[in-house]
């Protein structure tokens, strides 16, 4: 145990943030290297800004998908949503935020309550869409001939890594002034005491593989949705 917490806790973080930082430097650095030829392919957006309007709408909304396919919007959507929401909720894995509870008129008690109902509702959303997502490429034939390995492999990290996250949630109950001391001497380079929680270990083990896979793969389309839209939405 000891020498999993001293790798998962001690070395691969600053391994993850090392990689993470180098990856996606050298992606984008290479993107605005590419051509960016005219695309004519989509009606060009004919009020000024338009461009941008249409870029944040497919971002937020994922408008051509939604035109596409509703089935796959519906599921992807959710699932982006409920994405986003734990993303901001970990943010409380890390550190909390007193001084915003305050303005908020928030006691402790209810920022707990309502992490743990917004985040148990996501965290639950997000595993449910998740396994809708995987069948779909199992089941549908169409769907199936264009998945590949990478697929099934992203798409299982992501679960193991959300079912990993909703034990810690609804089984161990993990206590988050853990993980704030440990973020709180890793930054610091002072000696870390990495919590012993099975759950902690495999989610936050899971969570940095994809970090460090992020910018080599598929997942890349988060960043690269900018880019790929503002070369097809000409001004
Ligand atoms: C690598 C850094 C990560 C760390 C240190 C981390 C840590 C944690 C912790 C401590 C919890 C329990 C929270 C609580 O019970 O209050 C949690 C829950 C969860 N995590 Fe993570 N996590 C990481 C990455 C991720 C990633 C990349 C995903 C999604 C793909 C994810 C998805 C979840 C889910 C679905 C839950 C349960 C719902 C919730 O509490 O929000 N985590 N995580």
């Amino acid at each position: 145990m000891t020498v999993i917490k001293l790798v998962v806790g001690g070395i691969l973080p600053y391994i993850t943030l090392v990689v993470f930082l180098w990856g996606i430097i050298y992606k984008i650095r290479k993107w605005n290297k590419a051509a960016q030829g005219k695309m004519t392919l989509y009606p060009t957006p004919s009020t000024p800004g338009g461009k941008w309007r249409k870029i944040i709408k497919e971002i937020l909304i994922f408008q051509s998908l939604f035109k596409g396919n509703r089935a796959l919007w519906g599921g992807t959507w959710i699932f982006h949503a409920s994405l986003a929401l734990i993303f901001i909720g970990h943010f409380r894995v890390v550190t909390d935020f007193p001084i915003l509870w305050r303005a908020l008129g928030m006691g402790k008690d209810d920022v707990d309550t309502f992490s743990a109902t917004v985040g148990g509702i996501a965290g639950l959303i997000i595993l449910v869409m998740g396994i809708y997502l995987l069948f779909r490429r199992m089941v549908i034939q169409r769907v199936k001939e264009i998945s590949d390995g990478e697929d099934y492999f992203t798409l299982g990290l992501i679960l193991a890594i959300i079912i990993s996250g909703d034990i810690m949630r609804f089984i161990t109950h993990f206590d988050l002034v853990q993980s704030r001391e440990y973020f709180a001497a890793l930054v610091t380079f002072s000696r870390v005491s990495v919590p012993a929680d099975p759950a902690f270990l495999v989610h936050f083990f899971l969570g940095q593989l994809l970090i460090i896979y992020i910018p080599f793969s598929k997942f890349l389309h988060i960043p690269g949705a900018f880019y790929s839209k503002s070369i097809i939405y000409q001004e």
